[in-house]
């Protein structure tokens, strides 16, 4: 639990691979997010309509045919289905998506046509997400730490709303995005947390209100708080406990004559990686509501940046053992991903999965690495799996997010295509 998760590698951004080229990447100067050849268009994959009503073994035998292996499956019906679900439970909130997760741009637009608003980390993302006909109105750039070039960048694009946690990001976004609209990001308690974000982001109650003054000072037009409780967040606790900083913080800004408008509370929304996970949006909700209606007037807009409880549920990654071995008497099976393609989540996300395959013969201590030459590949060293042969398929639900954005080309061996459904 509260693991610090190796930040800026998630996004993607830093070690991408350049333009998809003839699979279908946005076109014109917006940069891939995704690594070569890894991502496909709905337009350009046609995968018939029909595999996707078919019941699961035989949708994932039509796919593997049709488009081989490793492969990342997402389907548009859950990820409407999850927006929708959230909207519902939550409806005073408004969800900026966090394209960190997955930034496939088939995922943008579904939830770009279900009126949502999009939260984004660098640059590159924003230049992305105008690349989905995303108006700028619709982008928060919550980064609390931004580069000056991707400032200018945003402030000549239009998007004029980000996240700060410390004095000189104000001077830095008074200078290269002048008159911006400014959220004070608040540390809070990731108890609970599969990520961490509170070692490096957020700042102390004390320091909110007068950093907030500065940036009035300074020209901005200071809106209102932000936090984080820490990704994969199944502790409420958590949440009601920021929740009453946020609002003490909204009475202490009022009363130095600083109205507060928006009160944004993150993501962190957990999602259930195992059929024995308990915890989800769901469970939460209702607390949730009654909280936020009884901390924060009418007036205050809430808003939320979830990345992972939008997009985790509809992916499934879909792999074939490629080699067999019995090491220590157990079963080794390597399959054709793994830690350095869309398993990244194992290291970057502490995320653990559910595999699954399509045999439900006697199960065996097992171990599961990936394809490349580095025994740190190796994505678990216990599972429970029938016995598999080369050609044999597992897979993986719930891996949507953090998985495909992070994933390498390591040992020249490609990560997952991923494809939109
Ligand atoms: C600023 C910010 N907002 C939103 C998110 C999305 O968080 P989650 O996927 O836990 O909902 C992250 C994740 O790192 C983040 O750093």
């Amino acid at each position: 639990m509260g693991h610090s998760r190796l930040a800026g590698l998630k996004n993607g951004t830093s070690r991408q691979t350049g333009s998809a080229g003839s699979n279908g990447a946005a076109k014109g100067s917006a940069p891939s997010l995704l690594n070569e050849r890894q991502f496909v268009l709905a337009g350009v994959h046609k995968t018939p309509a029909s595999i996707m009503k078919m019941n699961l073994p035989k949708r994932i035998n039509a796919l593997v045919k049709l488009h081989g292996t490793p492969l990342m499956v997402i389907d548009r019906r859950v990820l409407e289905q999850e927006y929708k679900r959230f909207a519902r439970l939550l409806p005073r909130v408004k969800l900026y998506y966090a394209i960190k997760a997955n930034p496939h741009p088939d995922v943008i637009k579904t939830f770009r046509d279900l009126g949502g608003c999009f939260d984004v980390a660098s640059e590159g993302e924003i230049r992305h997400c105008l690349a989905q006909g995303i108006k700028p109105n619709r982008i928060i750039f919550a980064n609390t730490i931004k580069r000056p070039e991707a400032l200018e960048y945003a402030s000549k694009a239009g998007v004029d709303f980000v996240t700060f946690d410390n004095e000189p990001e104000l001077y830095k976004i008074a200078k290269h995005a002048p008159g911006c609209r400014v959220l004070a990001r608040l540390k809070v308690g990731n108890l609970g947390s599969i990520v961490e974000l509170s070692l490096k982001f957020g700042a102390d109650e004390e320091q909110m209100v007068p950093m907030l003054a500065k940036a009035k000072a300074l020209g901005l037009r200071p809106e209102g708080i932000s936090f984080h409780v820490g990704s994969q967040c199944t502790n409420m606790e958590s949440y009601q406990r920021a929740f009453e900083q946020a609002s003490r913080l909204v009475r202490e800004a009022k009363e130095r004559g600083l109205p507060i408008k928006m009160v944004d509370i993150g993501g962190g929304f957990p999602i259930r990686h195992f059929r024995s996970d308990t915890v989800g949006v769901e469970t939460m909700a209702g607390q949730m509501r009654r909280e936020l209606d009884r901390l924060f007037d009418k007036e205050i807009e809430i808003i939320a940046e979830p990345g992972r409880a939008l997009v985790g549920p509809a992916g499934m990654l879909i792999t074939r053992v490629v080699g067999r071995s019995i090491r220590n008497n157990k079963n080794y099976y390597y399959l054709d991903d793994g830690v350095y393609g869309d398993f990244s989540g194992i290291v970057f996300d502490h995320c653990k999965y559910e595999f699954r395959t399509l045999v439900t013969t006697q199960k065996y201590a097992s171990i599961l690495a990936g394809p490349t030459c580095d025994s740190f590949d190796t994505i678990s060293l216990s599972e429970e799996m029938p016995e598999l042969d080369v050609g044999s398929v597992v897979y993986v639900p719930n891996i949507g997010a953090y998985s495909c954005a992070s994933a390498l080309h390591f040992n020249g061996i490609p990560p997952a295509k991923v494809i939109v459904v």
